[in-house]
């Protein structure tokens, strides 16, 4: 049962991507029942309806995050809609396929750097010049336990990964002081809709790899999310948070 923080995002509004479905969506509810206002950003125009359902008066933007022009105009759409944003959490990647890299076809190798990295890259840039002008900001980037480790048959998602390490740790130096701080975190396996994309064989070895011989849950991960989103993480930047069961050593 997750804690009571009641009242710890009000005055606060959110910009989650990938929010409609998943971690994002677990963000997004903790944000919205602790008094924050949330703009999901999705490609799936389905799942933002879904997820308004879920979540009453969640603000939605259908886009790709690997369109910058795109990212750009949901960026002025959700600071209009919610009148400023606080929080950037950016959770919408894909696992591409599961194959050695000599495999790999250059088309899918190329979709999950667009996507993993260059999308997390095009809402970091869209939105920190509005938190500089607001002297508040909080981002929170999504990257994974395989960026740090490197799995196997997942060298995309593990090389993307690696890089939103490597982007939060710069970005994060870069605005250390400001009053706009940018973390990480790095979860181990957590049995959302992303594993419909990946193959058995690649849940079992992430699951063999967690001491704690269990998966995640998005609650989880989301209760870390939101207290590095809160206004009380304030000395922390650049900085990279496991949640992975045990399974991180460094
Ligand atoms: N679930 C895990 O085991 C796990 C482990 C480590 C890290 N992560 C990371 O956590 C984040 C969330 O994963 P999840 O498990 O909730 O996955 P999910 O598939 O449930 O949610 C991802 C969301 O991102 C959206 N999305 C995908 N591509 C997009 C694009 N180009 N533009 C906009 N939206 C897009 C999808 O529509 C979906 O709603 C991801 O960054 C993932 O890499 C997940």
């Amino acid at each position: 049962m997750p804690m009571n923080f009641a009242g710890r995002f009000s005055d606060r509004a959110a910009v989650i991507t990938g929010g409609a479905s998943g971690i994002g969506l677990a963000v997004a509810q903790r944000i919205v029942e602790e008094g924050g206002r949330v703009s999901v950003w999705d490609r799936d125009p389905a799942q933002i309806e879904q997820a308004k359902v879920v979540i009453p008066g969640l603000h939605g933007v259908a886009v790709d995050v690997a369109d910058a022009a795109g990212v750009e105009n949901a960026a002025a759409r959700a600071i209009e809609a919610l009148g400023g944003v606080d929080i950037l959490v950016t959770s919408a990647a894909i696992t591409g396929p599961n194959m050695t890299t000599w495999n790999y076809r250059v088309e899918d190798w190329q979709k999950v750097i667009d996507i993993n990295i260059n999308g997390v890259f095009y809402c970091n840039k869209a939105l920190v010049p509005h938190m500089l002008e607001r002297n508040y900001g909080r981002i929170v980037n999504i990257a994974s336990i395989a960026g740090k480790e490197g799995n196997p048959n997942a060298s995309a998602y593990s090389t993307s990964k690696a890089a939103v390490i490597g982007l939060t740790k710069s970005l994060g130096k870069e605005l250390a002081k400001t009053k706009v701080t940018v973390n990480c975190v790095t979860p181990a396996a957590v049995r959302t809709a992303i594993f419909k994309q990946m193959s058995q064989e690649h849940i079992d070895f992430m699951l063999s790899k967690i001491p704690m011989a269990r998966f995640g849950e998005v609650e989880e991960v989301a209760a870390l999310i939101c207290w590095i989103a809160s206004e009380e993480c304030s000395f922390t930047t650049a900085a990279v948070f496991d949640v992975s069961g045990g399974r991180a050593t460094y």
